[in-house]
């Protein structure tokens, strides 16, 4: 009986999902992987997300679920500037062996969490998958343990000068998830942008040497080359990848509660996260989480908790002894 957390990952392969999921199979009970159109076409991320197991080693026990392949409402909008055509551009990986199960990701997801308790949804790309799960089946709101996201953000955007990526790609979808009910965690740009890899660390995976860590140095190396390419400094951010090592080891995040919601009209501000943390009154609000948190709100009761700050020594310490410990 496995004692680790029991997810549902939701991603769109992607250098750093692929992050996420080597943190999650080492460290989490992932009763599969569910793919998205985002980074890349659904096709795409989905064969990245089965490459992705098969360099693990788990590809024939994980199985990988093919979702939605656009946003609910709008086009699919995609990032080839960071990811490649392929979604996974950079790292050289045979054609995968294995292919997706038969099942769709909201099946999958509604059957997943209806026929187990304390399941944890991470999800990593556009939310169009959670949002129709949810409309198929709004009980899994209260089943739920929490839905972890990484998108948005409590201060600035990345895609937009005020929506990030994930959430900008399908805010209709977003705002379905954030005002659901169950508890979601934000893991938004704001502390994402906490994690970024250098070219030291890029070393420090190839003198690790397994194939797992190979794999992680060649998706650094282009995640790198694309960010100089795109006038950006030469760093990899794991924005994915925090949001598993929030679900994996809570102490690495600082996060307060807040009430979140989605911008969806706004000219210049649609796909915002609109966080409302006014309640957090001191200086520094990681500081005075635990008085603010008791004093009284001014807008709505909190839905969610924002992400602040990152332990980024001891993000880069799980994902060292990840990497290590996979064959
Ligand atoms: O804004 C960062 C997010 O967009 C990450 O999930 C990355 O993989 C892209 O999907
Ligand atoms: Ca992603």
């Amino acid at each position: 009986m496995s004692t680790k957390k029991k997810v549902i990952l939701d991603c769109d392969p992607g250098h750093d999902d692929a992050f996420g999921i080597m943190l999650a199979v080492q460290h989490l009970d992932v009763l599969g992987i569910t793919t998205i159109g985002g980074n890349c076409t659904l096709e795409n991320v989905t064969r990245n997300a089965i490459k992705t197991l098969e360099v693990l080693g788990k590809a024939d026990e994980i199985g990988v679920y093919a979702g939605h392949s656009c946003p609910m409402a709008v086009p699919l909008v995609t990032a080839p500037n960071f990811h490649g055509e392929t979604g996974l551009d950079g790292p050289v990986l045979p054609e995968p062996t294995h292919t997706a199960r038969e099942q769709h990701a909201v099946d999958f997801i509604v059957d997943t969490v209806m026929a187990n308790d304390d399941v944890t949804i991470i999800a990593t790309g556009p939310l169009t998958n959670v949002a129709a799960a949810l409309n198929r089946e709004p009980r899994i709101a209260e089943r739920v343990s929490e839905i972890c996201v990484m998108g948005g953000s409590v201060t600035f955007g990345n895609w937009t000068p005020a929506a990030e990526f994930n959430i900008f790609v399908d805010p209709e979808a977003a705002y379905r998830v954030f005002n659901c009910g169950a508890h979601v965690k934000m893991t938004g740009i704001n502390l994402t942008r906490q994690c970024c890899i250098g070219i030291e660390h890029m070393e420090e995976f190839r003198k690790i040497g397994t194939k797992a860590a190979n794999f992680a140095a060649d998706l650094t190396d282009f995640f790198i080359q694309q960010d100089i390419k795109e006038g950006e400094p030469p760093i990899a951010c794991m924005h994915d990848a925090c949001a598993v090592a929030w679900i994996i080891d809570p102490s690495l995040i600082v996060a307060a509660p807040m009430h979140i919601d989605v911008e969806l009209n706004g000219a210049l501000t649609r796909g915002m996260t609109v966080c409302d943390y006014r309640h957090l009154r001191g200086v520094d609000p990681k500081v005075d989480i635990e008085r603010d948190a008791q004093m009284s709100y001014r807008g709505e009761e909190p839905n969610a908790e924002g992400a602040l700050e990152l332990d980024f020594p001891g993000f880069m310490e799980l994902l060292y002894s990840t990497l290590k410990n996979y064959d």
